[in-house]
């Protein structure tokens, strides 16, 4: 228990409007969590898999699978402090309309309250969260994406400040009804995901999945997070951190940011295949950066577990993730197989047969996917093989490198550097991504910048404006920034480049750029190693296909700007002037 009095408030207040059966305080133990799993297991919410020590399996409702960004609002004062990107309410309003839906919301079950810190107990850079919530399947993932417990109380002290995440599945329970093995949650039309930015404060009710219910992550971490850090002058982004190391045993710690569905797991946990270099995991979704007392930037990953896309996930393709969820894992909507264990599409190993996501017998044979798109892992970090000594450490590592990058079968190069920073402030906010099965068309393109689209919890333009502003305090000390694209194909639709651990040559290419110990060759869109620039070593490559992965289509980037023209409009006059100056500057440099 506290003796804040803030939070003692919070926590009576929330309990008279949600009039739960009981209140419960997390102590983060491993006691508390085998308790609660024991209770899901006995209701059949969680299925025990003898393959995996200390793993479960959940199936959620088939309504409630994924971050629903229709239903996520940022409830600003103003429409205008939200920004085009974002749904906006009037707070009056959506307090209202959502008060009316807590009300008696938590009846028949228990409300928990979790103090949680982002990030290392007592680091400079975490900030402390307390979610209430009235699902123990979102204390368990919790206790892993999170530290969760005691210590969090007593570094809140008497008056601490914490943002309060107040969570319902919206399913009250009716004098004698339980759930049995039914995952809870509300309809669509009464999910919502509330951000109060002014007030630091997140409401979410009606869904119990992912980052609609594990508020630390998306809704603390991204969108409450990067107000907080416009206010006070630091950084919270959608970005993977990992350490390489070169031979000489020289680190360089590397920031990157993707839209979902790009890689981001993978790459945080690459393994390079050039000899002699090494990478360590740091963070594989958030980066929370701060300047450091040296004027460099320093990063922490704010979380504590991964919480990554099962589907595609293999030995091939990402053999650390494999490793890591060997054991003490949370799985949800993967395919129970026949020997207890869990499946999902593209694992590299076959299964004919099962319990697909709904819960129902499934073949292989039938053509149907057996787990969800969006099936997840949940996972300690702390068992990655390849986890940075340094991931835990409070005052952060200091990047040297930002990475950028999209999903663009066409006209985007393999990678390109920026010429400063303002530069690569474009090449971030001008980012892309082909969906993954449309066709090669780029009226198709969805602009994700910073890979923030979802996440910037105010009005873009300004974000933007927030990135030029750090660049500026930055000075000489601020990182190189890179744009990559993995995932070019040739006209027959072949892959050009093979990805993965081969990504490390790229990656080697950027600490050799820092250390100003290789060359690269200026064009209109950035600069451009030249095919002797890479370390391409053991790598079977054809000529003409690096040709093509370096190669700078100035017609076809011609043909892009009036579309990115047409994006950067919809900031209106809070698009920053030092970005209208990039477009211009590479329209001329097209055109040159
Ligand atoms: C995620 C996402 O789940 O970015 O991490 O969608
Ligand atoms: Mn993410």
């Amino acid at each position: 228990m506290t003796n804040n009095r803030k939070l003692k408030e919070w926590v009576a207040e929330i309990e008279a409007l949600c009039q739960p059966e009981q209140v419960y305080w997390c102590d983060g133990s491993r006691r508390e969590y085998d308790e609660l799993m024991a209770q899901m297991k006995a209701c059949g919410l969680a299925t025990p898999l003898p393959k995996r020590p200390n793993s479960v399996l959940f199936r959620s409702d088939p309504s409630d699978v994924a971050r629903v960004e229709d239903r996520t609002y940022i409830a600003a004062r103003t429409q205008a402090e939200a920004g085009p990107t974002n749904n906006w309410i009037d707070p009056a309003e959506l307090k209202t309309t959502m008060k009316g839906l807590y009300n008696g919301c938590m009846r028949g079950r228990t409300l928990y309250v979790i103090p949680f810190s982002m990030g290392p107990v007592g680091s400079p850079i975490a900030k402390i969260g307390i979610e209430i919530t009235d699902s123990p399947y979102v204390v368990v993932n919790m206790h892993i994406m999170t530290r969760v417990g005691q210590k969090v109380i007593e570094t809140l002290g008497d008056d601490g400040e914490f943002i309060p995440c107040l969570h319902s599945v919206g399913k009250p329970l009716a004098p004698g009804e339980s759930d049995g093995a039914k995952w809870p949650c509300a309809p669509i039309e009464q999910k919502y995901i509330a951000h109060f930015p002014e007030e630091h404060l997140i409401w979410s009710y009606g869904s119990g999945y992912g980052g609609n219910a594990l508020l630390g992550k998306k809704c603390l971490a991204l969108r409450i997070a990067s107000k907080i850090a416009a206010e006070e002058g630091w950084m919270a982004e959608h970005m993977l951190i990992l350490r390489l190391t070169s031979p000489a045993g020289k680190a360089y710690h590397l920031a990157a940011a993707f839209p979902s569905a790009c890689g981001k797991t993978n790459l945080a946990m690459l393994q390079p295949t050039i000899e002699g270099w090494k990478c360590e995991c740091i963070g594989d979704d958030i980066a929370w950066m701060k300047i450091g007392p040296d004027g460099r930037l320093r990063a922490i990953n704010p979380e504590a577990g991964f919480f990554g896309v099962a589907p595609g996930t293999s030995e091939a393709s990402n053999p650390m993730a494999m490793a890591t969820v060997r054991k003490n894992s949370i799985f949800t909507n993967c395919v129970l197989t026949p020997d207890g264990d869990v499946w999902w599409e593209d694992m590299g190993v076959p299964c004919q047969e099962g319990i697909d996501w709904k819960g129902r017998p499934w073949t292989a044979a039938s053509g149907e996917k057996g787990a969800h798109p969006n099936a997840r892992f949940t996972a300690p970090a702390a068992q990655c093989p390849v986890i940075c000594p340094a991931w835990e450490d409070p005052a952060g590592v200091p990047i040297d490198i930002f990475i950028f990058g999209g999903r663009r079968t066409q006209v985007v190069p393999l990678v390109t550097e920026a010429f400063d920073w303002d530069h690569g402030v474009y090449l971030g906010a001008s980012a892309a991504s082909e969906p993954t099965a449309a066709a090669l068309d780029v009226k198709a393109l969805r602009y994700d910048p910073f890979a923030m689209l979802p996440f910037c919890g105010y009005h873009m333009g300004d974000y933007f404006a927030h990135w030029l502003a750090m660049g500026d305090r930055l000075g000489a000390q601020a990182p190189k920034i890179f744009y990559v694209n993995w995932f070019r194909k040739d006209a027959g639709g072949r892959w050009l480049w093979p990805g993965f651990g081969e990504n490390s040559r790229v990656l080697k290419w950027m600490c050799e750029r820092v250390d100003n110990a290789v060359g690269a060759q200026e064009t209109p869109i950035g600069s451009l190693p030249q095919p002797q620039d890479l370390d391409l070593t053991g790598l079977d490559l054809a000529s003409q296909d690096l040709a093509e992965l370096l190669k700078v289509d100035r017609s076809a980037w011609l043909a892009e700007l009036p579309q990115i023209e047409a994006f950067f409009a919809k900031f209106g006059d809070r698009l920053p002037a030092r970005l209208r100056t990039q477009l211009d500057a590479m329209r001329t440099r097209l055109n040159a």
